[in-house]
């Protein structure tokens, strides 16, 4: 039998591939790498770390760069973890790994945390997880509740709530808060966005990236919602305790008896014990909901290294808890203070004064660029990396962390950049 001519067997495999090829990824993280591809233009969905790589790069060039677009209070870890580390390093890294559900020893110190502060009892063996960061308890949760085409209501501005949802193939309710209203949950809004397919609400308080801290008139709204509608609420509470002004703390717990077993605390150790390194975070729920988080942690994972879990114990201890937050406090308050009256008088920035966090979000919008724009120019004029507010449903504003060690000087150098704007007839319109 005659061969066939090679080009002819070339285009039938060719055509033979084109046929049979499927797309090779998920629809929902295609659509999510998609946009990450286009992210250093757009900012969606995490154009916070475009801006940080590219302030990385100047700062290797030997350009000076202060970096406040990664929300970090500090990266100093705590001495007394450290050292517990160090201490169990030995034993630790040749023993056993801990449980899927995380090391009883920091299950049990969690536990008594949260009822200590909160009132609230829970069980350490079945009510809390303990994940890496709290993002991952995010993930976790979407994906051991969500159902292909639940709705989930996801108030803007907003932490990267929504991912999570979408990748389990929930569909994302997005309710705006206004800025004019003080960024106000008002349970009203969010009722007229329940569907028989809602499943869940996601609340962030103290808020990321507005600074907002919901008064319990709020939380009890949405508490009250949540048991009419048979809802479940997750909390982000990885801001916890960092109030201003002397203001309460109220965490959605405090309404356990009206939500019962349709609230998952989550929380973290990066932010409140500067442990973004050791990557630990957790949830706190009803049994059932962290029966199903342990199945993805079993088969994802596999759990969370049990020497790091350790480590963190002594972070918990109250007394130094209570020292290192009232410290954390007056110095994110002092930088929020410089940072509002700094800011607040250039022409064509507005701002909600933050109650909380170590977070400032500027209204830029007047200056008719996009925020992935503005913070490119911060980054080159002034050497301050900040956020796109798109990376957080919230264009035409900027982020700003206020944990830096050289917080007022990234102010001031942000100050003078933008009243260069104005110089250079690319000031604000009315
Ligand atoms: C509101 C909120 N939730 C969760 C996270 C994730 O933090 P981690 O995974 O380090 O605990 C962050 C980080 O910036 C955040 O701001």
């Amino acid at each position: 039998m005659p061969s066939k001519p090679l080009r002819s067997v070339v285009a039938s495999v060719e055509s033979r591939t084109k046929m049979h090829r499927r797309p090779v990824l998920a629809k929902q993280v295609e659509a999510l790498a998609r946009k990450y591809a286009a992210m250093e233009t757009t900012g969606e969905p995490f154009g916070t770390v475009v801006i940080a790589e590219m302030g990385q790069k100047l700062k290797e060039r030997g350009k000076d760069i202060i970096f406040c677009a990664e929300s970090i209070i500090s990266t100093r870890a705590p001495d007394i973890v450290i050292e517990e580390t160090q201490r169990n390093l030995r034993e630790m890294a040749q023993g056993q790994e801990a449980p899927f559900l995380g090391l009883p020893e920091l299950r049990r110190s969690i536990c008594d945390r949260f009822q200590g502060l909160y009132g609230e009892r829970v069980d350490w063996r079945d009510e809390v997880i303990v994940t890496s960061g709290s993002m991952q308890a995010e993930y976790y949760l979407m994906a051991a509740l969500i159902n292909p085409g639940d709705e989930v209501i996801v108030p803007v501005p907003s932490f990267f709530f929504d991912i999570p949802v979408k990748l389990a193939r929930g569909r994302c309710v997005y309710l705006r808060l206004q800025a004019s209203d003080n960024y106000h949950h008002d349970e009203r809004r969010f009722e007229k966005l329940i569907t028989k397919k809602t499943k869940l609400i996601t609340l962030c308080n103290p808020h990321n990236p507005t600074g907002r801290v919901l008064t319990s008139e709020e939380l009890a709204g949405i508490a009250e919602l949540a048991t009419k509608h048979d809802l479940f609420v997750m909390h982000d509470q990885v801001y916890e305790r960092i109030v201003f002004d002397g203001r309460p703390y109220t965490p959605m717990v405090k309404f356990a008896r009206e939500i019962g077993d349709r609230l998952i605390s989550i929380s973290s150790f990066s932010k409140l014990f500067n442990m973004i390194n050791y990557r630990l975070g957790y949830a706190i729920g009803p049994p059932e909901v962290i029966r199903g988080m342990e199945m993805v942690q079993a088969f994802s994972s596999m759990g969370i290294p049990s020497l790091l879990q350790k480590g963190a114990v002594p972070a918990l201890n109250r007394d130094f808890e209570d020292k290192h937050i009232l410290a954390t406090i007056a110095r994110l308050q002092r930088a929020r203070d410089y940072a509002v009256e700094r800011l607040g008088g250039l022409e064509g920035v507005t701002m909600m004064k933050p109650e909380g966090t170590n977070l400032l979000l500027i209204d830029i919008s007047s200056f008719g660029m996009t925020s992935m724009e503005f913070c490119k120019y911060l980054l080159r004029e002034a050497g301050v990396a900040c956020a796109p507010g798109v990376a957080y449903h919230a264009e035409g504003h900027v982020r700003i962390s206020l944990g830096s060690e050289r917080s007022e000087e990234a102010i001031d150098k942000i100050a003078t950049a933008i009243q260069k704007l104005k110089a250079r007839g690319q000031g604000p319109t009315a």
